[in-house]
């Protein structure tokens, strides 16, 4: 290897992987614990061990209360900006706090006490990143779910998790157009055969919204009551192995996976991250513009920053439109933020509008420092074009909801290493990453395989799904013994640089966001004209991939194609949710299979890209391809 001669970077991730209790005991210095821990890490409990047993600690204290005690009080925590809205918040570390502990006692007087589930269906409004932290201070498990989500599936999730509350608000907001939250919670919880005992609701002055008699309560008029009689809540403390939150993430059925964080382990590890992988000092203005549905929202709009003490940027609006492409450089400049965090498709969105770059110009990002890219394969023309218009470096860095932090990336902190475009770089501490055959064997420097990670896997990663532990073993740990699967295919080069190409199981990444076309498929079944159906992704210029739904109707239907594809489309928006982007649904004859039956995706798909294809040796039926091509054709 000879990439790290001017980075520390070698030396820290060969200690994490000889000393990974040496390592991540020197790192968990940096957090304030009740209780320190029995054992760095017992590799007898659990899946495949714990971090920090025995340990106790809040995870709120860590984020808000011990920078307050530290003279951080008047330095800005959260810069809320919503061009959605024309409206600008900031509180500092003080008022948050107050917000925070205000909520939480709201949350106390509705019985919620520790390991409680309380669900978020949330806009990204202030209130979401102060309900977050409320849930951590009393030791309640939050589950935030985004709000491009339908009733359906957060009925599922709130099935699972089973809350005491639900926190919502009376609407999102969409460019030309207002997402009414209450109709699709009430929905929800009439779905749902857990409801919860009550729901409290943030009425947003762009929607008024009527509040159930007897179960919702207004927001407002709560927080109001409980500021009046000066209630509080202090920190309760919890094991660092208890779970902080549950985030529902995508499997590869229609039912999603609540991938459990603890405490302590996601502590350490992003406390850890802000320095030695962003490079961000505390008290530096940091904006990370995901939503706080997703994993990287939770780590890095909330949490990251936070424990480190820095300032951050939550943004409600679009990378484009909201009003222009040069909405990102004007955030930037307007609130000095030292580094960008956000998905490559919202770069794609921006060139698109703005070639040329004009935009930049008109703002002074002179404090930027880096870009980062996460959530999807960033693709080189994208990081070329990036790097040319902000002449700094653009870091791509690989992630997964159960991971809660970067499994590959570039150290800035530790010394940047030369980015290679196409790969998010090398292994972050803790992560022995090996790339493998089928039958676990490791594969040549160059070769494709499947990724998985050597156990025990950092502290920060899943421990667990939520109460179903047997789910978890069989997703990650089953099918390569002593390591987790991460179901992502790709290469190492002879630099230890890792390619993440795509996933190996039916997952889709549209516009960052991770979907089951399998779920997709189980709706488009559901429909009574639809015998048969496959969904795949196929490549889009803008969202990276896009879901595209062939249909084989039963026997028998004389109604018009054209109609039972729109009434699919529908179903799939209404069930799973807009976030979905499914638009496009063919109908076809049959489904081109093999003679064993299986569906032939991939042929299928580099049909549907333009792609070069070969005639599958076991097809069944030839002339079953040339109708997937006639149909595309047909539909433009
Ligand atoms: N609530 C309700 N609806 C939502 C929503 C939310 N929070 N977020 C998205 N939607 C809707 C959109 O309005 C859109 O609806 P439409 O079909 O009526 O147009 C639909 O879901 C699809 O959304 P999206 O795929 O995001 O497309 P878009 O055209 O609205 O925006 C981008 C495209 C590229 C600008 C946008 O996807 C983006 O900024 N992506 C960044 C992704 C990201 O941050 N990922 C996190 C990982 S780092
Ligand atoms: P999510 O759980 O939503 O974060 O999605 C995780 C999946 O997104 C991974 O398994 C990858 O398939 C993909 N992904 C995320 N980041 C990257 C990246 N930097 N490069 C390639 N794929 C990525």
């Amino acid at each position: 290897m000879n990439i790290h001669e001017n980075s520390r970077y070698r030396e820290v991730h060969a200690r994490s992987l000889a000393d990974p209790e040496g390592f991540w005991g020197e790192a968990a210095r940096e957090i304030d614990w009740i209780k320190p821990a029995d054992k760095v890490f017992d590799a007898s409990l659990g899946l495949y061990g714990r971090w920090f047993a025995g340990a106790q600690v809040n995870t709120c204290y860590n984020a808000l209360d011990r920078h307050v005690e530290r003279g951080r009080g008047d330095q800005l925590a959260l810069i809320h900006d919503s061009p959605l809205t024309g409206t600008v918040t900031k509180l500092t570390y003080a008022q948050l706090l107050q917000e925070v502990t205000t909520l939480a006692a709201v949350m106390q007087d509705f019985g919620v006490v520790k390991g409680d589930r309380v669900i978020l269906y949330m806009p990204m409004v202030p209130e979401a990143m102060v309900a977050m932290l409320a849930c951590a201070r009393i030791g309640a498990v939050h589950s935030v779910v985004f709000g491009g989500f339908a009733s359906k599936e957060l009925a599922t999730r709130i099935d699972d998790a089973k809350p005491k509350l639900i926190l919502s608000a009376s609407c999102g907001i969409e460019p030309g157009r207002i997402v009414k939250y209450k109709p699709l919670l009430d929905d929800a919880i009439a779905l749902s055969s857990a409801p919860p005992q009550a729901c409290i609701i943030l009425a947003r002055p762009q929607q008024a919204c009527d509040l159930t008699p007897g179960r919702d309560h207004d927001w407002a008029s709560l927080r109001e009551a409980a500021l009046a009689a000066g209630k509080t809540a202090d920190c309760v403390a919890v094991e660092a192995t208890d779970p902080l939150y549950i985030l529902y993430t995508s499997g590869t059925t229609g039912k999603p996976k609540g991938v459990v964080r603890d405490n302590g382990g996601h502590l350490v590890a992003l406390k850890w991250t802000m320095e030695n992988l962003y490079g961000v000092k505390p008290g530096e203005v940091w904006w990370c513009a995901s939503d706080i549905g997703w994993v990287v929202g939770h780590s890095y709009i909330i949490y990251g920053p936070l424990i480190h003490g820095a300032t951050s940027i939550m943004y409600e609006g679009k990378p484009v439109g909201t009003p222009d492409a040069g909405a990102f450089w004007r955030v930037i400049a307007d609130y000095g933020a030292v580094a960008l965090f956000t998905a490559p498709t919202a770069f794609r969105a921006i060139r698109k509008e703005d070639p040329d770059g004009t935009f930049f110009g008109k703002y002074d990002l002179s404090k930027l420092r880096t870009l980062f890219l996460a959530g999807e394969r960033a693709d080189p023309p994208t990081v070329e074009w990036a790097e040319q218009m902000l002449h700094v470096p653009v870091i791509d860095h690989w992630w997964q909801t159960e991971t809660g932090w970067c499994i590959a990336g570039n150290p800035v902190g530790l010394g940047l290493l030369p980015v290679k475009h196409g790969s998010p770089t090398v292994p972050m501490p803790g992560y022995d990453i090996k790339v493998v055959d089928e039958g676990s064997h490791p594969v040549p420097v160059g070769t494709m395989g499947s990724i998985v990670i050597k156990l025990p896997l950092p502290p920060g990663n899943l421990p667990t799904l939520w109460q179903q532990d047997e789910r978890c073993r069989e997703s990650y740990f089953i099918d390569y013994p002593g390591y987790y699967k991460t179901s992502d295919a790709g290469y190492m080069d002879e630099d230890g640089y890792v390619f993440v190409m795509g996933r190996t199981d039916d997952i889709i990444n549209v516009a960052g966001h991770r979907l089951s076309t399998g779920g997709m498929e189980e709706i488009l079944a559901s429909h009574p004209d639809v015998a048969e159906c496959a969904v795949l992704g196929i490549n889009d210029s803008i969202k990276g991939e896009v879901p595209c739904g062939f249909l084989v109707l039963k026997a028998g239907v004389t109604r018009d194609a054209a109609t039972i594809e729109k009434e699919v489309v529908k179903l799939v928006r209404d069930k799973l949710g807009p976030v979905a982007a499914f638009k496009l649904a063919i109908t076809v004859g049959r489904l081109p299979k093999t003679r064993s039956g299986k569906i032939l995706r991939g042929t299928i798909k580099k049909i549907a890209d333009g792609e070069e294809w070969a005639m599958p040796a076991t097809i069944e039926d030839p002339k079953a391809l040339d109708e997937i091509s006639d149909a595309l054709k047909s539909h433009g």
